[in-house]
């Protein structure tokens, strides 16, 4: 994010402001995690997921006994993804997770390897409670969520995030309409997930924090050991 707190600018267009380090650095996040989850709107605004391509990530995946790259999950409740972006080219294995409508379009493609049906509150939500149930059922310790801003909310407001991590980049963005790490409806101060610093690196101008959610703290930093 930006240092004013914004993931994008304005035009909600792609994050490219992280440097070389913090990419490697969410390459390395994500290289832990048995899935990737994010929202349509972050495939619409790249068209692209990070997957692992470092070699070296791939084969500690593969000693860990976990597949060489995580499953990439896609939460979209309209379905509506444009199949001419370079995510569905990409070679990783892709899961779509949507409402019953939307998994019309895709159930006899080959596009994802899984559709996952789930069904949807009015406001066209998923029930995360549910979906992290049938997610921790695959025998998934780790699932690292990429964004954006609804998504990110939906799990903040579940109680299901357990780390969060954050880059703070020397740009400022501003702007009412540049979505931020949490957007959705917010929280009132009394109600407001609570964080303990676990960790902070300074590489040049960036800062890479590290975060335990919640007052228990009980949490076990991801780690490659
Ligand atoms: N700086 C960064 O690291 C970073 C990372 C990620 C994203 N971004 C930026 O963030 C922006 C995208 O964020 P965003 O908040 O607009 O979108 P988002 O959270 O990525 O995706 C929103 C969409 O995902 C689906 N979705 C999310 N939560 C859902 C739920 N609970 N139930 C059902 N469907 C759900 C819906 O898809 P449908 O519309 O298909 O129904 C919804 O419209 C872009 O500008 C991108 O560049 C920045």
């Amino acid at each position: 994010m930006s240092a004013d707190g914004k993931i994008s600018d304005w035009g909600r267009s792609p994050a490219r402001f992280g440097s070389a380090g913090d990419q490697a650095h969410l390459e390395a996040q994500v290289a832990l995690a048995d899935a990737v989850i994010f929202g349509a709107g972050t495939l619409r605004a790249y068209g692209t997921t990070m997957s692992v391509r470092d070699p070296r990530l791939r084969s500690a995946r593969v000693q860990r006994g976990q597949s060489p790259q995580p499953i990439q999950i896609v939460c979209s409740a309209s379905g509506d993804l444009d199949t001419s972006v370079r995510f569905f080219s990409q070679p990783i294995t892709r899961w779509l997770l949507t409402g019953e409508v939307g998994a019309k379009r895709w159930q006899q493609t080959e596009y994802f390897e899984q559709v996952w049906i789930t069904s949807l509150a009015a406001e066209g939500q998923v029930d995360w409670l549910k979906i992290w149930e049938k997610l921790a059922a695959q025998g998934w310790g780790q699932i690292a969520v990429l964004g954006g801003g609804q998504l990110t909310a939906g799990l903040f407001e579940a109680g299901l995030v357990d780390e969060l991590w954050l880059t703070v980049c020397p740009l400022v963005l501003g702007g009412r309409a540049a979505p931020t790490p949490v957007d959705g409806v917010g929280f009132l101060a009394g109600d407001a997930p609570r964080l303990k610093l676990l960790s902070v690196e300074q590489q040049d101008d960036e800062l890479f924090l590290h975060y335990a959610v919640g007052t228990g703290i009980d949490v076990v930093p991801l780690s490659a050991e």
